[in-house]
């Protein structure tokens, strides 16, 4: 957090974590936006995680690498998702 608001490059070793929510729908199905601009928070769906380590970007096609950072899916229940296609993360990331 101390880099981040530095604006300087996460060491090594950081975990980035994010809840992933379905967005609460009004009756045309649109999503609700909140005062905040943001879409209203309905249902908690899974999680999503970001984390660096020496060496961890070295397997990653030079297209698709970001530096060091790997990316997982977390259910509910706090498993690994398996079956996750990490170059759909490395697409935006
Ligand atoms: C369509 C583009 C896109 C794809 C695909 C994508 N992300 Fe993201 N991701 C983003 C953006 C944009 C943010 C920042 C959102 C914000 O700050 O509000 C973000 C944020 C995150 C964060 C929170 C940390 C941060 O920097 O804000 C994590 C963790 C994350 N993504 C993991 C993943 C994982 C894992 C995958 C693949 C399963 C993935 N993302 C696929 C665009 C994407």
């Amino acid at each position: 957090m101390q880099a981040a608001k530095a604006g300087k490059t996460l060491p090594e070793g950081s975990v980035l974590f994010a809840e992933v929510h379905a967005a609460r729908l009004d009756s045309d199905q649109k999503p609700v936006t909140g005062s905040d601009g943001f879409y209203v928070a309905e249902k908690l769906m899974f999680y999503t995680a970001m984390a660096s380590g020496a060496g961890w970007g070295k397997e990653v096609p030079d297209m698709l690498r970001n530096a060091d950072w790997n990316y997982a899916v977390f259910t509910l229940d706090k498993q690994q998702r398996p079956g996750v296609n990490q170059a759909e993360c490395y697409a935006c990331h």
